[in-house]
């Protein structure tokens, strides 16, 4: 793996100061959205008066702590299937059965939306945590909310430009033009393109490049975040540094749930794998070789986890996630 890169770099850094700054910092988000418009996501708010931090979110250890001013959530919401567009009607007199397309209020009482990004408290941290270190020509993969490259300008980074690719023309559309009409005086570039597109064919090179586009911190993402980061390897300059969303916290579930599950042969196969190529080759291993010691496996699966790398986008689906879900399955 590239030394650009750290795989421990903390995004998860929380302490009372951090808080204080993070509060006092002002986002702009957009305004409402109607479900009704269509586009690919919509807005909601909430008042929140107290929110929780997930210290580690897999065990679920939280502090919870109190704010004086109620805070506005900004969430954004997205229809939870893309596939489903139609549905059948079956008349009950002649039997006949026509299918009709999906009306929105009836799709969202069957599949209900995904909050898709939000600027929750712990979406901010690690936002403003990786802000912290952004410097000269900075490359982001996914605008989302635009709250990275927000902090960036609240802490005064020393920065020149900053590159931005979403894949979702409504949130380049919205959120672009909102950055762009929010920040004059910054030199922002706003594209529509898949980040892995844009890195194989851009000639320009980054001394910062940040990464967040996998849906949530399931380690099933990291080879996948394994080829993004070595497709910025190339466009990134000697002193450059690339993160990646909430690697430490994957990269050491992954190594955690190694652990447990070395010593249960028998739990293996209770695991839904199908999305999982991370954690299969791990098993795969683990059913060949015998004669490992617990220190060689641990060497394999660090090996492994930091070197393989593999193009294929990872789908967000209902499997198991952490070590901590393992736990629950070994233990059941
Ligand atoms: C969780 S949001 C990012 C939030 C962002 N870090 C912020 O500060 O608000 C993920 C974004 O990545 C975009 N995205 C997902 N896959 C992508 C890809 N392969 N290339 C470019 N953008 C992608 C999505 O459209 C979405 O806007």
């Amino acid at each position: 793996m590239t030394k650009k890169f750290n795989p421990l770099f903390e995004d998860k850094e929380f302490n009372e100061a951090i808080l204080k700054e993070v509060q006092k910092i002002k986002l702009v988000f957009p305004d409402l959205i109607d479900r009704s418009e269509d586009f690919s996501f919509w807005t909601s708010y909430k008042v929140v008066f107290d929110e929780e931090f997930q210290l580690d979110m897999n065990t679920h250890e939280t502090v919870e702590y109190f704010i004086r001013d109620p805070k506005i959530l900004t969430l954004i919401l997205r229809q939870n299937y893309e596939y489903l567009d139609n549905f059948t009607v079956k008349d009950v007199v002649t039997g006949e059965r026509t299918d009709r397309p999906m009306p929105k209020e009836l799709y969202d009482i069957l599949f209900p939306p995904r909050v898709w990004m939000s600027d929750n408290i712990n979406e901010s941290i690690h936002m403003y945590n990786a802000a912290k270190n952004a410097k000269g020509n900075v490359l982001v993969g996914g605008l989302g909310l635009g709250i990275y490259p927000q902090y960036i300008f609240a802490l005064n980074r020393p920065v020149d430009s900053i590159t931005i690719v979403d894949s979702d023309k409504d949130i380049v559309d919205i959120i672009g033009k909102l950055m762009l009409d929010s920040f004059p005086d910054r030199k922002i570039n706003i594209v529509h393109d898949s980040i892995e597109n844009f890195m194989q064919n851009t000639s320009e090179k980054f001394d910062t490049v940040h990464f967040d586009t996998w849906g949530d911190l399931n380690f099933k993402f990291l080879f996948y975040i394994n080829y993004l980061i070595s497709l910025a390897d190339k466009i990134t300059t000697e002193n450059g540094s690339i993160l990646a969303w909430g690697y430490k916290h994957m990269y050491e579930d992954f190594l955690a749930s190694c652990k447990l599950i070395r010593d249960k042969p028998d739990t293996w196969e209770r695991f839904y794998l199908q999305d999982n190529e991370v954690m299969m080759k791990f098993i795969e291993k683990l059913k060949k070789e015998e004669k490992l010691t617990e220190k060689e496996y641990e060497e394999y699966a660090n090996d492994m986890i930091l070197n393989t790398v593999d193009p294929k986008q990872i789908p967000l689906t209902m499997s198991f996630s952490s070590s901590n879900a393992i736990n629950q399955r070994i233990n059941f």
